[in-house]
């Protein structure tokens, strides 16, 4: 019998907004390996068609709740299968408007973006996390985007909130992993998902807009509106090999060490790509100016990491 730290073992899988879009996906996609999965949702009757199967239970779950119920939540998943290997931390929403908009009446709508992508997984990991340390085995999944590596003009607080995410996660990797634990961010392109369309995205715009913006704001809709239901990234594809990550099969199979932000979407490569080189360019033309403002003689200190 396979121990459940082999890559042969069954895993059991606990997911984050599995009412639609990547959420319902991964479920199909786990179970057709043979895997179990604990599907969450803040409302489970639009998951019936996962009920009354053995390997799939589910569970009633709003990442922004406090944290004692996300304890209480992930013991409780605990209880079903008597572990938990993989955390998918898929949940999360666009919040659009313009940054000096969007908190000008008050901050509730930013903080509800951070508390949705940014707080919940981080509190979830945290409430999974004991029991990750003490098998000395887990993997955990944050879902990212390009939003976190191009801000984009009225895209703001959705983007604020990836690059947030992205930075928290870095450091979490460095500190969890001598405990067995991997963690990736799956760096995503535009996959088509009902998460662009109208009843799913948030606009801050209401009492406190500010006319100075409504052509940006007009222009970023339409785009919205055009590239929905047409984004090129097929999400199957893409859960398919972030399960591949997971399970070290495909791609990976036989790399000892996978990369922190898996890069998936071929718009994704091209945005990531330019950043970069974009930063090195500006990197290149300013580094005398960076390196005027050190102290005389050699650096002592450790280098920063
Ligand atoms: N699709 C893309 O192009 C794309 C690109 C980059 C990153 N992503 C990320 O991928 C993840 C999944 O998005 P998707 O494309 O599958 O969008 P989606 O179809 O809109 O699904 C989002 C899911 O998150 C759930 N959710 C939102 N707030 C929640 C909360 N407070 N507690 C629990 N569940 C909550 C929603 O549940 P309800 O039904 O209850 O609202 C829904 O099930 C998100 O983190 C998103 O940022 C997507």
């Amino acid at each position: 019998m396979p121990d459940s730290t082999s890559h042969l073992a069954p895993r059991v899988w606990f997911i984050t907004g599995c009412s639609s879009g990547f959420g319902k996906s991964f479920v199909s996609s786990i179970l057709a390996r043979g895997d179990r999965v604990i599907a969450t949702a803040r409302k489970i009757d639009g998951l019936s068609e996962f009920a009354d199967r053995d390997n799939v239970k589910l569970l009633e779950l709003d990442i922004t709740h406090s944290q004692n119920c996300l304890n209480e939540c992930i013991l409780k998943a605990i209880n079903f299968f008597g572990q938990i290997d993989v955390l998918i931390n898929n949940a999360g929403y666009v919040l659009t408007g313009p940054m000096e908009e969007i908190s000008r009446i008050s901050q509730s709508q930013l903080l509800d973006q951070f508390n949705a992508n940014v707080f919940g997984p981080l509190n979830l990991t945290r409430a999974v996390l004991p029991h990750m340390r003490e098998r000395r085995s887990g993997t955990i999944i944050f879902m990212s985007s390009i939003a976190a590596w191009r801000g984009v003009s009225v895209g703001g607080p959705y983007s604020a909130s990836k690059f947030a995410l992205e930075g928290s996660v870095e450091s979490l990797q460095k500190e969890i992993a001598s405990f067995g634990i991997n963690v990736h961010l799956a760096v995503l392109g535009q996959f088509r998902t009902d998460i662009l369309a109208a009843h799913r995205r948030q606009s801050g715009r209401g009492t406190n807009s500010i006319r100075d913006y409504d052509d940006a704001v007009e222009i970023f809709q339409n785009r919205l509106e055009e590239t929905n239901k047409k984004q090129p990234g097929d999400p199957l594809q893409a859960v398919e090999r972030i399960l591949d990550v997971v399970h070290r099969r495909g791609y990976f199979a036989d790399h000892m060490d996978i990369p922190l932000r898996i890069v998936l979407g071929s718009d994704a490569v091209d945005i990531v790509r330019d950043e970069c080189q974009k930063m090195l360019d500006d990197l290149e033309r300013q580094e005398q100016l960076a390196r005027s403002t050190d102290y005389p003689g050699p650096a002592e200190l450790q280098k920063y990491q």
